[in-house]
């Protein structure tokens, strides 16, 4: 039985992700709530998405802070007046500081659009392209204090054709991110999704999602 997790998103650029999540969240498809967006940047379309839902909107200037853990406790403050349960970075582009992660232990969680641990940081689509290869996607992990280099839970693949450049092959990746990003909170929501730690061997920890497939895309391959 799942239980209604509270989440805080955190968003700098578009927001279609966000968009994606608000959408599964009001028509009931996932046991989610958005209780608050994030944003540092004030003239993004994502804070113009989230003040159209009616969601709790706090823009939070980097600018205004000395350094990025100056920043995370502002952020982090106010995640925490809204209850949240879960951190969701959806096209959030600061590198968070251990303020953030230690506050919210395995309960950061990011999308990139590139299949993890290829092609991670900036462009992840045009990376692919200029690398030439033939399957790309995206990847919902947990944040740790790496550049995307935290437990992958998800990831969901798309064939890269010919033609593509970084905006076609980052559309056809996008629409699966808006399909993977709510089903991962699904996941939460339902309580799924287990960290194995690491077993001191030198294996990184391990996500296990009980009963659910994580990998999606390229059926049409099978
Ligand atoms: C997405 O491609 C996501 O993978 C990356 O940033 C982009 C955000 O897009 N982290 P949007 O703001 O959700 O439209």
């Amino acid at each position: 039985m799942a239980f209604v997790i509270a989440l805080g998103v955190l968003v700098s650029g578009s927001g279609s992700n966000l968009q994606a999540i608000v959408d599964a969240a009001q028509a009931g498809t996932i046991d989610a709530r958005v209780a608050v967006v994030v944003s540092n940047v004030a003239g993004a379309k994502a804070v113009e998405r989230s003040r159209a839902a009616g969601i709790r909107t706090q823009v939070i200037d980097h600018r205004g802070y000395a350094d990025r853990r100056a920043f995370d406790a502002a952020v982090v403050e106010v995640l925490r007046e809204c209850g949240v349960d879960l951190v969701v970075l959806a096209g959030f582009m600061r590198v968070v500081s251990d303020v953030l992660l230690g506050a919210f232990p395995w309960r950061v969680v990011n999308i990139h659009p590139a299949l993890l641990p290829a092609f991670p940081g900036l462009h992840g689509q045009k990376q692919a392209v200029d690398a030439g290869v033939r399957i790309a996607g995206c990847t919902v992990h947990f944040v740790d204090s790496g550049m995307d280099t935290g437990p992958i839970i998800a990831q969901a693949a798309v064939p890269v054709l010919p033609d593509d450049d970084e905006e076609s092959l980052g559309a056809r990746i996008l629409e699966q991110e808006h399909m993977l990003f709510p089903s991962v909170l699904q996941w939460f929501a339902e309580g799924r999704v287990e960290v194995i730690p690491s077993a001191g061997d030198g294996m990184r920890p391990r996500v296990c999602v009980h009963g659910a497939s994580t990998a999606f895309g390229l059926r049409q391959l099978g």
